[in-house]
């Protein structure tokens, strides 16, 4: 029996046998710890979905933790997942408009921020990975990314550094590359925060906002502007593919790329805008026919424009009429969309 694994599966015995004891020896009758849900989950957010073959346990997380951190794990030795998802960015590589891989490889696609990541259901711009496992592998394997070696990611996983680890997490020794991006989408799944001004504001501390955010989460969630059509729900998204008319001709096609049909030609799933204060530049690409969008007013004034015209642009977005005060104050509300708390939580920093 490999060693790891007993190491694994004793621990918590222990632990319970111990508090047992200290139960016991109080005199009182003993009481059964129930256990505290994981991760933890802010009470005005949904669980985490978890698929039923990679359930979340917290030896698994901390080795995709260190797996999401370990540079080794690409092929020169010099890219992780966190390379291009810091968490000072909120998981983002902001300020990059596109992020540089193995050898310095140029992507093509702005690299989203990862709060929350565990409720989408499609992910990449294009929605072209259907779970984190996938896209993870996507990642790991892409040349403009971590351009992988699996032999020599097997005998790190063998190696001293994984291999208590590894079977503590997965029962035994076996090596798969499957494994490495079960454990990584576990650690991604308790990337979950909600501690923004809005949440506080939205859990009943009706102060929290000043007077121009909350005239903006008005105007945000207007039939006016539409934001909230497309940006609602509790991560500010509604998951759905949609152009918003940043160029009148796609190179990068985005969700064409995936169904082949014309009608989704320049759709790109709608982000999320949590945290979006800290990941400049903005959209799939970070840029528009008019330059790279930087900021968030430049973002504001390019939806008040109404958009560069596009065959599939959606109709919601319009020229809207929008005074430069109004736009102020809808920038002010995506900035109190920040949680700071992400940055510097330290289960989910590197080991
Ligand atoms: C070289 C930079 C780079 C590295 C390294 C990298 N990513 Fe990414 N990541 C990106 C970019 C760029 C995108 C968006 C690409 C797209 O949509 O086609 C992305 C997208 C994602 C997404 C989807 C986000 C969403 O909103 O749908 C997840 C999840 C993710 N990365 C996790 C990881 C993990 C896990 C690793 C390590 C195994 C990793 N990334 C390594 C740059 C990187
Ligand atoms: C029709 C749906 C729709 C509407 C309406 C809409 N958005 Fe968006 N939003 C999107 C999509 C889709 C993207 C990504 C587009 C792309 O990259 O091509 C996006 C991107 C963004 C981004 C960039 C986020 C990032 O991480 O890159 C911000 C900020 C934003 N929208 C704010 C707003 C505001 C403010 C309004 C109202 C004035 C608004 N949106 C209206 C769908 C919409």
């Amino acid at each position: 029996m490999p060693h790891g694994s007993m190491i694994g599966r004793r621990a918590p015995l222990m632990g319970l046998a111990v508090l047992y004891l200290l139960v016991t020896a109080c005199g009182s009758d003993p009481v059964v710890p129930t256990e505290p849900s994981f991760p933890i989950i802010p009470a005005h957010l949904s669980q985490v979905p978890v698929p039923s073959d990679n359930p979340l346990t917290p030896v698994k997380v901390d080795l995709g933790r260190r797996l999401f951190y370990d540079k080794r794990l690409s092929s020169t030795g010099t890219v992780s997942c966190a390379s291009c998802h810091r968490p000072e960015k909120a998981f983002s590589d902001a300020p990059n408009q596109v992020s540089r891989g193995v050898n310095s490889a140029l992507g093509q696609r702005n690299a989203p921020g990862l709060v929350n990541i565990a409720y989408r259901h499609a992910f990449f711009w294009d929605g072209r990975a259907a779970s984190l496992e996938d896209q993870a592998m996507m990642a790991f394997l892409g040349s403009t990314e971590m351009d992988a070696d699996t032999f020599a990611v097997a005998a790190l996983m063998r190696s001293e550094v994984y291999r208590n680890a590894w079977a503590a997490s997965f029962g035994d020794t076996a090596v798969t590359m499957r494994r490495v991006m079960m454990a990584i989408a576990s650690f991604e799944r308790t990337l979950v925060s909600a501690n923004s001004r809005y949440d506080r504001y939205l859990l009943g501390e009706k102060n929290i906002l000043s007077d121009q955010e909350r005239r903006g989460m008005q105007l945000f969630f207007s039939a006016k502007t539409m934001c909230g059509a497309c940006h609602g729900g509790q991560d500010l998204t509604n998951d759905q593919f949609q152009n918003v008319g940043l160029f009148n001709h796609y190179f990068d096609r985005g969700r064409f790329n995936v169904t082949k049909d014309p009608r989704d030609e320049g759709l790109f799933r709608t982000p999320s805008l949590r945290n979006v204060a800290l990941t400049s530049p903005y959209m799939a690409s970070g840029d528009s026919d008019k330059g790279p969008l930087t900021t968030l007013e430049q973002v504001v004034a390019h939806y008040n424009d109404g958009g560069t015209p596009f065959n599939n642009k959606d109709k919601r977005v319009r020229k809207l009429g929008l005074t430069d005060a109004e736009m102020a104050d809808i920038v002010a509300f995506m900035k109190a969309l920040t949680d700071s708390s992400v940055m510097n939580r330290t289960e989910w920093l590197a080991p």
